[in-house]
């Protein structure tokens, strides 16, 4: 007999900015069972405002509150097209928030969130504010999946790697002997969905395709590779605070007649020799490598990661059972169900924070 469904719901929004993924997930007996997923694009109005936000501006503490409320109607409307899958009450909604600011080295990161309004559109407890309590315990806040991808994928015996490709890069090397290390690896999309909507007005570079046309202008990487956050020792997790438009154009500047399908091919092999090289850092014997987060769906990088790693297959996470687009949606779900159950959801192994901490507030339905 199966055992009395526990339903969560997680949301997550990252830095791509691309909108809301929504996963429907059943945590019963200790499984992990993703049942449903929706995505809710964010209106570009709110995009907009939630770009503008990621840097100081004007009355941004008003402005921060009201794209706040926006937010909330994105995660309700996400909730509302999984709940005709839950047959049964959902327990909780974990909701992520939008990152705008991340500066551990401060002792903050900040996911523009209102939670109160999101229980209160739902009448479902939700449970937010995840990254707050590790970096109060001196982490970094960040990645906080590596502990779900042990859970959801880890295999004993055997050296496997998860990278999750959203906005930012992050890997979880999950040892085979419960030893799980990880951290953020630099840019994922970011810098190659700015480049491509900058040229040809497209939010990203589908399967890879303009890259693989292009060719790598060496030089250009070279530049884009000196950068300290590359050669920083773990703990360590970025985000738009560094990897943002200027930072692009100060490296670019040197090399104005680079034909822009050359640049794209440059970033995407930034993306895949900065997670490959942080891959071998970590471990030796890698044996697989799986993929995650939309840019899992980017052919030439998936391929260039392997090229990278000397010829491992990389494959995405559907191969375990998940679908790549599921995968960080569904680890704050089960932060959320860990939360319930009072348990830690961060590695400090992985954060640097000074011990496991229970991550979370709760805001009740
Ligand atoms: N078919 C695709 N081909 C190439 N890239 C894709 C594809 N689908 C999604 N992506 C990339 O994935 C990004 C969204 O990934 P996501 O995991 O949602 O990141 P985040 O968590 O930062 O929001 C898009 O901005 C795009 O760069
Ligand atoms: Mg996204």
């Amino acid at each position: 007999m199966s055992a009395t469904p526990s339903l969560y719901i997680g949301l997550m929004s990252g830095t791509s900015l691309d909108g809301v993924d929504g996963v429907l997930a059943d945590f019963a007996g200790g499984g992990i069972r993703s049942i449903a997923a929706a995505f809710t694009p964010f209106p570009a109005e709110l995009r907009s405002e939630l770009m503008a936000l990621q840097a100081a501006s004007h009355n941004e503490l008003e402005r921060e509150a009201l794209a706040a409320n926006g937010l909330a109607l994105c995660y309700a409307e996400c909730v509302r097209q999984l709940m005709p899958s839950a047959g049964v009450p959902v327990t909780a909604v974990a909701v992520h928030g939008q990152t705008i600011r991340h500066r551990p080295e401060l002792g903050f990161t900040r996911q523009t969130n209102n939670p109160a309004l999101l229980a209160e559109l739902t009448g479902i407890d939700v449970i937010a504010d995840f990254r707050s309590r590790d970096i109060a315990a001196g982490g970094q806040g960040a990645p906080l999946v590596p502990a779900f991808h042990e859970a959801a994928f880890g295999k004993p015996d055997s050296a496997r790697v998860v990278v999750n490709i959203g906005g930012i890069g992050n890997i979880s090397v999950l040892h085979g002997d419960g030893r799980v290390t990880g951290f953020d690896t630099g840019p994922g999309n970011v810098l190659m969905d700015l480049w491509i909507g900058r040229h040809l007005g497209k939010p990203y570079d589908e399967d890879g395709a303009w890259a693989a046309g292009g060719r790598v202008h060496e030089p250009l990487l070279e530049a884009l590779l000196d950068e300290a956050y590359f050669r920083q020792p773990a703990p360590k997790s970025t985000g738009r605070d560094l990897f943002h438009d200027q930072w692009l154009n100060a490296k670019l500047a040197r090399f104005g007649d680079v034909a822009p399908q050359d640049v794209m091919a440059t970033l995407t092999r930034l993306t895949a020799v900065t997670i490959a090289e942080s891959i071998r850092g970590e471990s030796a014997g890698v044996e697989a490598v799986y993929a995650c987060g939309g840019g899992a769906y980017n052919a030439t990088l998936l391929q260039e990661i392997g090229n990278a790693l000397g010829g491992v297959q990389v494959e995405s996470t559907e191969a375990l059972g998940v679908a790549p687009n599921r995968v960080e949606a569904l680890a704050f779900a089960w932060l959320g169900y860990r939360f319930s159950q009072r348990e830690p959801g961060n590695l400090p192994a992985v954060t640097g924070a000074r011990g496991a901490r229970i991550l979370g507030a709760l805001y009740p339905a």
